[in-house]
């Protein structure tokens, strides 16, 4: 007889063992996070309005944040609009929210904003600055229209913000049944 026993999940421990049991598994949100084109360069990049944090110390930061808060991420950054649409297109199914910065393609981007609403996956959208102090091109997003909401403009800290309203939006969203 197959024994009951407990396993990690991201870090968490929960039980694992016959299916009995293993309806008391916790599922692990995961998290897939997109920086869009020209965020490699974070750090050197027109410091005076994205600062001189580095992409790799935002990644860094938000991991932590997601480890205390039990959920797993994906980080990727690509400078390709349709690296990024394929990204999105194989995260059908495999995540369950997805946290965006699209950069330069949020205000041009029409593919982006259909592959978004393609796979229907609960998306929130980040930028470090305030899109909407800044020139009249970057005052409309193509994505914020198939988001579930948008932080703009408080730096770096966009990012945790962001991480933490897509992990309140699965965590209080109503369950199909
Ligand atoms: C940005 C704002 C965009 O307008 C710009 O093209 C970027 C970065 C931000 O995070 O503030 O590359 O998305």
């Amino acid at each position: 007889m197959a024994a009951a026993g407990f396993g990690g999940i991201g870090g968490t421990t929960v039980p694992h063992g016959p299916p009995q049991i293993e309806r008391y598994r916790k599922a692990v949100d995961r998290i897939l996070v997109l920086h869009g084109p020209n965020l490699n360069l974070l750090g050197t990049r027109e410091t005076s309005v994205y600062g001189t944090i580095a992409l790799s110390e935002i990644d860094r930061q938000l991991k932590i944040l997601a480890e205390k808060e039990g959920v797993e991420l994906t980080i990727e950054q690509s400078n390709s609009e349709g690296e990024l649409v394929n990204l999105i297109q194989k995260a059908s199914g495999r995540y369950q929210a997805l946290l965006i910065n699209p950069a330069a393609y949020t205000h041009t981007s029409i593919a982006l904003r259909d592959a978004v609403a393609s796979v229907g996956l609960p998306t929130v959208e980040v930028h470090l600055s305030n899109i909407y102090q800044r020139e009249a091109f970057r005052r409309h997003s193509y994505i914020a229209e198939v988001s579930v909401g948008q932080v703009s403009g408080f730096g770096a800290y966009s990012y945790q913000l962001g991480l933490l309203a897509a992990i309140h939006h699965l965590r209080t969203k109503p369950q199909k049944t």
